[in-house]
């Protein structure tokens, strides 16, 4: 029997995963907030191994859950259905998207550490070929948030030139990417410092990823 990838959102990030999943040999079960019938296009892309469902009933089929929703929608996760899971969190905190949040503001906690709140989560996995790097305590995932080095930068692969805005978006959506290896991970990991996630001034517009009229 195969595992099965629970995806609770399935935004940007969904394709990429789930493709991954999908390649090997994983079911995947993939929701959203409007609804299974949303998401037919998507599922029918992605052939017999993936079906749409409610977000708890993919919290409930999947072996490893991902949660990919933004920070202002944590609050109405199926938390009795993540119970127990070994839960993956895409999230990070964008205060300019997000709305300010003063415990993150703060530092006194992370935006993992606000889902894990909720309910108990398990470890990480890294079943679809991703390598698995230890940065820390849940409480040191700061240091993988926007505005440090290990975010986002290091990843692109080389879009080519001329994209207008949307079409920068879906060819960011179908870039597989630039594999970075662990001890990569690990430098970019100790250069962080803390403090940077509400900056403007670093992240991904700074340093060039996205084309003009294009803020995340
Ligand atoms: N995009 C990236 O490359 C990337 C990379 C790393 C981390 N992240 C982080 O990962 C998080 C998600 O990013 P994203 O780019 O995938 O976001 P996104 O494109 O805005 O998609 C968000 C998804 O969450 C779903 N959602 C919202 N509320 C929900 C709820 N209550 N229950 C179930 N699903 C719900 C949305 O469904 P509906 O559309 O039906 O509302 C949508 O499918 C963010 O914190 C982001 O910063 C993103």
């Amino acid at each position: 029997m195969p595992l099965t990838l629970g995806l609770i959102g399935s935004g940007a990030i969904r394709t990429a995963l789930a493709r991954l999943a999908v390649a090997a040999g994983l079911d995947v079960v993939l929701s959203n907030s409007r609804g299974p019938e949303t998401l037919s296009e998507l599922v029918d892309t992605l052939g017999s191994h993936a079906r749409a469902a409610t977000p708890a009933e993919a919290a409930q089929a999947g072996d490893l859950v991902v949660v990919t929703v933004p920070l202002t929608a944590l609050d109405r996760l199926p938390a009795d259905a993540l119970n127990g899971k070994i839960v993956l969190d895409t999230g990070n905190y964008h205060p300019q998207r997000d709305g300010q949040t003063a415990e993150l503001d703060n530092d006194e906690i992370t935006s993992s550490g606000l889902l894990q709140r909720q309910q108990e989560t398990g470890h990480p996995l890294d079943l679809l070929g991703y390598d698995a790097v230890d940065i820390g305590m849940l409480a040191d995932s700061w240091r993988s948030e926007p505005n440090n080095p290990v975010y986002v930068e290091p990843y692109p692969g080389v879009a080519p030139e001329g994209l207008e805005p949307k079409e920068w978006w879906v060819w960011s959506l179908e870039d597989p990417g630039t594999p970075v290896g662990a001890a990569q991970v690990r430098e970019l990991v100790a250069s962080a410092e803390r403090g940077l996630v509400a900056s403007a001034e670093r992240g991904p517009s700074r340093a060039g990823l996205l084309p003009a009229g294009l803020t995340l």
